[in-house]
């Protein structure tokens, strides 16, 4: 792992933090992404504190929006000159019907467009320093799905439970997609679910999160089992020539009929390029 660098989102809690701690301490080079200052602080202090021989770093965004994408992924180019394991992990669940600062629904902005707005903007660099890894964190709430080729994109969250799983069922379908993309380049992306984990997951709801976070902690494992299968991707030579698959437990498993479909992949990477064009149209209009 010497000169190996990884990009983590979703590094201050969670899953994520662990993750980036157990990174750490194997000597890889992790750049952390956080929406806040001082939380990056606190979760760089843990990973410097496990003495890895890495160079460690923080780099601060909210992924939700497209401007603050694009500056991250800016200053990354311009900090770094190689990415060797990128990991899209930051996601939350909303319990209102929000929108994103570009106009786009919460849930959407942050678990969908993050990672498809990341990814892509960094991928040349990704490509260039074959082999190489993508990871998408989504979740077994893909299986709740409702997502069809006339509506691939939610505008609302009627109804937050499918909503996240809409959002989770998009993330396997960008990882199809780009599997395809991908095919021959050396470049491999896979996506997981860590587990039912007691995180801060939730949190962001006021006292109907905390509630939800206390009842589903008593039936969660921990977020250092939860951290396990990112790890497992991002690390294991088991999986390096393995791509466009879904894993928990650290082993493959079976995802949804529905996110192998190739022509509801492909649909949804097109609208999601048109809903970015627009938001970049109206974004150069009010520079
Ligand atoms: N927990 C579970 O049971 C479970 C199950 C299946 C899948 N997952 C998936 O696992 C991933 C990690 O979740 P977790 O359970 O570890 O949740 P978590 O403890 O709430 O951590 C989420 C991380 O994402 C960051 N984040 C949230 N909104 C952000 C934004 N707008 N911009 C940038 N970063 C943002 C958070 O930053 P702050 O520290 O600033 O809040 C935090 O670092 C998510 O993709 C989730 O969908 C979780």
């Amino acid at each position: 792992m010497e000169g190996k660098r990884v990009l983590l989102t979703g590094a201050t809690a969670g899953i994520g933090e662990v993750a980036a701690i157990r990174l750490s301490a194997m000597g890889y080079d992790v750049v952390i992404v956080g929406r806040n200052e001082q939380r990056c602080k606190n979760t760089l202090q843990k990973m410097k504190a496990t003495q890895g021989q890495g160079d460690l770093s923080y780099l601060v965004a909210d992924l939700s929006s497209r401007e603050e994408v694009l500056k991250l992924a800016r200053a990354y180019k311009e900090k770094f000159d190689r990415l060797d394991i990128l990991i899209n992990n930051a996601g939350a669940v909303f319990f209102d019907d929000r929108r994103s600062v570009d106009g786009i629904e919460m849930t959407w902005a942050l678990n969908h467009f993050g990672y498809f707005w990341l990814t892509n903007e960094l991928l040349e660099l990704i490509r260039k320093n074959a082999p190489a890894r993508i990871i998408n964190v989504s979740s077994d709430a893909h299986h709740r799905s409702r997502l069809s080729a006339e509506r691939c994109i939610d505008k609302s969250n009627k109804v937050p439970y499918f909503t996240y799983g809409n959002s989770k069922l998009a993330n396997l379908l960008f990882t199809t997609e780009l599997a395809r993309r991908l095919e021959g380049s050396g470049v491999t992306v896979n996506a997981l679910h860590p587990g039912m984990v007691a995180t801060n997951f939730g949190a962001n709801n006021g006292i109907p999160g905390r509630v939800f976070n206390l009842v589903t902690g008593i039936f969660s494992i921990t977020c250092e089992e939860g951290a396990k299968t990112i790890l497992y991707l991002a690390t294991s030579t088991d999986v390096e020539s393995i791509t466009g698959k879904y894993f928990y437990k650290e082993r493959q498993s079976n995802p949804s009929t529905i996110s192998l479909d190739e022509f509801l992949a492909k649909r949804l990477w097109r609208k999601s390029e048109e809903e970015t064009i627009a938001i970049d149209r109206a974004r150069s209009v009010s520079v």
